[in-house]
């Protein structure tokens, strides 16, 4: 009679124990089942490799020319990437900031590391047109640099705004240097 009561207590204490179990596993594989199926969905919104490369492209900047510029379109704009002349350098390096329109440094507009390349979009600040000013035979403006011969706007080899009608600087997209010849936009 003991027996058969020990074991009663025994049973009601193992049997919610095991229910918890149960219950446990089952929820637990119902997650795992629930995972499984909604992966191929959520793994289908990760962009693609060909659209990490639209997206985040990596341009070979060995090729250009010191006082020339490389034109590439991104994300529907144009990226104008300049590579100075040392004559350039000098000229803007000491520049006196708030003398400017859009008051910038030499060092704002230029990477650590890689001071003699300017990237930047290529359209003006005033009335959006893009700019000429890439090639040394383009009409460049007093400051050797870009300009809108329409509008009169003229900006330094940095795409700082230096006169017309423009008030703001060249805008700077995000990119990163990933050696002295590869930039990587985005
Ligand atoms: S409108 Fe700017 S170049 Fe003509």
């Amino acid at each position: 009679m003991a027996n058969a009561a020990v074991h009663a207590v025994d049973d009601e204490v193992e049997a919610p124990a095991k229910r918890d179990f149960l219950k446990i596993l089952t929820v637990s594989a119902g997650a795992v089942a629930l995972g499984a199926t909604a992966w191929p969905f959520i793994n289908a919104l990760n962009p693609t490799a060909a659209e990490l490369a639209v997206s985040n492209p990596i341009i070979d900047v060995g090729a250009i020319a010191p006082n020339t510029a490389m034109r590439i379109v991104w994300l529907g704009q144009p990226i104008y990437i300049r590579k100075l002349t040392p004559q350039q350098i000098a000229d803007n390096e000491y520049i006196v900031p708030d003398t400017l329109p859009d008051p910038a440094s030499y060092t704002d507009r230029v990477k650590p590391g890689y001071e003699s390349f300017v990237v930047v979009v290529g359209l003006n600040t005033g009335i959006s047109c893009e700019l000429l000013g890439n090639s040394p035979t383009d009409p460049r403006g007093p400051f050797d640099g870009w300009s809108c011969p329409c509008d009169g706007s003229v900006y330094d080899p940095l795409g700082r705004v230096r006169g017309g009608p423009a008030r703001k600087n060249l805008a700077i997209p995000r990119f990163t240097f990933l050696s002295d010849t590869q930039i990587q936009f985005g």
